[in-house]
């Protein structure tokens, strides 16, 4: 599994996990002055964390239950700032929010900018919609790389965050932090490095020049334990440079008649066995055994990079830094020769590996990004590394020349009920259900091939492609 799950590789690090998880589980992490175990594992981890991102003392945090909730509080958090920074003008200002005590964007009739790559994590859109800031994604180039000086031009008084990754999950590539942060912080706009994936991999990566709190700028990061911390999910780290910055993550109120209550993140009662299983790994690992484990995934990356570099077809996508590699078609050679990306996925999962089907996409800008399939590296593939890249050339030779998936007669039909094309409508469940039956959709999952879905998803407008996906989940949990 080359996606989804986080495998040190490490003979009993989960029992570890699991000890110290069955321990915290009577607690509520709601209330570290109740439990101050709670508190004493927080300060830990955030020292631990602060540390190897080299943060100093002005460097505060909070644990979070995972890398979207990182995320979506830091730009509540740069939001909340920047309304501060931006008081209203004086009529809009008398009318202030009696909960926020700011003056709201909707009375003022500003909505601040989020700018981010196109790579950024899907987690920033969430944020922009749940928090009421426009999404503003920088195009890409084909190699998804981002030229600073395309994200530095989007830097106005209106943009009260601007994220980089490092690195981004879809393409692996890290972006150029230091000339982004050094943009925003001339303009006094917040800077977030997006470092869920790649948080307790890059300090210890080979060569990587400084994208993290040596960057002046650089005002938040998100680091995810729960990923190449090898904690079970539920467990993320997101570190600002200031109190000032940290306290406006909070949400803090004695306005009821109940316990005050005083929240660093999204949610109220929360369970301490994540925070507590990740205290015991790091506690067990260290920053040395990380490193040796960041070493193995290095040999990974490097063997799998030169494997693919012998497979005729088929290349890496761009420059990845770290642990995420996608892999392309090789557009250099005809078409017979090619791997599609996605057939290969598919070929794949059925030899027993699940790599992670990503479709293209097409930008504001209206240039495309190439569909590609990702390959999270972890250390326990060192173990299976013959067996996996024996695999992916046997994958390949099956697959190499074979068309991609064709959706055409399906995008077709799918105009003809009005749903695809540019005046498609947004189907209904039970029209978005009819729709998947229709593409052969409605009971995809397990080991069955996606290239279909894929195609679907890449040629429909993507209002309707998020309805059926919707769908397709939605359905997955209902009682029959
Ligand atoms: C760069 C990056 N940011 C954010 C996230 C979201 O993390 P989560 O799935 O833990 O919510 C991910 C997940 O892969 C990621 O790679």
């Amino acid at each position: 599994m080359l996606a989804y799950v986080y495998d040190s590789g490490v003979d009993d690090l989960d029992d570890l996990a699991d000890a110290a998880a069955q321990l915290a589980r009577p607690l509520n992490g709601l209330d570290p002055t109740v439990f101050p175990s709670v508190a004493a594992m927080e300060r830990d981890l955030i020292g631990f964390v602060r540390s190897a991102l080299h943060g100093g003392r002005d460097v505060v945090g909070s644990v979070t239950s995972g890398g979207t909730e990182s995320c979506l509080l830091s730009v509540k958090t740069a939001r909340d700032l920047w309304r501060r920074d931006h008081p209203a003008s004086s009529a809009a200002g008398q009318r202030r929010d009696a909960v926020a005590d700011v003056a709201t964007d909707a009375q003022r009739g500003i909505r601040p900018r989020l700018v981010a790559p196109a790579t950024a994590h899907a987690a920033f859109q969430k944020a922009a919609r749940l928090f009421d800031l426009e999404w503003d994604p920088v195009p890409c180039r084909p190699d998804g790389s981002v030229a600073a000086s395309d994200l530095i031009a989007k830097l106005g008084d209106d943009v009260a965050l601007v994220v980089v990754s490092a690195p981004a999950y879809p393409s692996g590539a890290l972006d150029p932090v230091r000339e982004i942060a050094a943009a925003a912080r001339s303009r006094g706009i917040s800077c977030h490095v997006d470092a869920c994936f790649g948080g307790l991999v890059l300090p210890w990566w080979p060569g990587v020049a400084a994208w993290d709190f040596r960057v002046p700028g650089v005002t938040s990061i998100s680091a995810d334990l729960h990923k190449f911390g090898y904690a079970p999910k539920g467990v993320s780290v997101l570190l600002h440079r200031g109190r000032r910055r940290h306290r406006a993550q909070f949400f803090a109120t004695t306005r009821w008649p109940g316990y005050p209550v005083v929240n660093p993140t999204l949610l109220g009662s929360k369970s301490a066995s994540p925070l507590a299983a990740a205290w015991a790994i790091v506690q067990h690992l260290g920053a040395d055994r990380y490193a040796d484990l960041v070493a193995s995934v290095a040999r990974v990356a490097a063997q799998i990079r030169a494997r693919v570099a012998s497979i005729p077809g088929l290349i890496v996508w761009g420059e990845p830094t770290g642990p995420a590699i996608a892999l392309i078609a090789d557009p250099s050679v005809p078409a017979a020769q090619r791997v599609d990306p996605h057939r290969l996925a598919d070929a794949m999962l059925a030899r027993g590996w699940r790599i992670q089907h990503q479709p293209g996409f097409v930008q504001t800008d209206g240039t495309r990004l190439p569909r590609s399939v990702h390959l999270t590296l972890t250390p326990v593939l060192e173990r299976t590394l013959p067996q996996f890249s024996a695999a992916l050339v046997e994958a390949s030779d099956a697959v190499r020349g074979q068309p991609p998936a064709d959706a055409r007669a399906l995008l077709v039909a799918m105009r003809a009920l009005g749903y695809a094309g540019a005046h498609a409508r947004v189907p209904s469940p039970r029209a978005a259900w009819r729709l998947l039956r229709l593409a052969g959709a409605a009971d995809v999952g397990g080991a069955q091939p996606m290239a279909m879905l894929m195609a679907v998803i890449e040629g429909l407008p993507a209002p309707v492609a998020e309805a059926l996906l919707t769908e397709l989940l939605a359905r997955l949990s209902e009682p029959r």
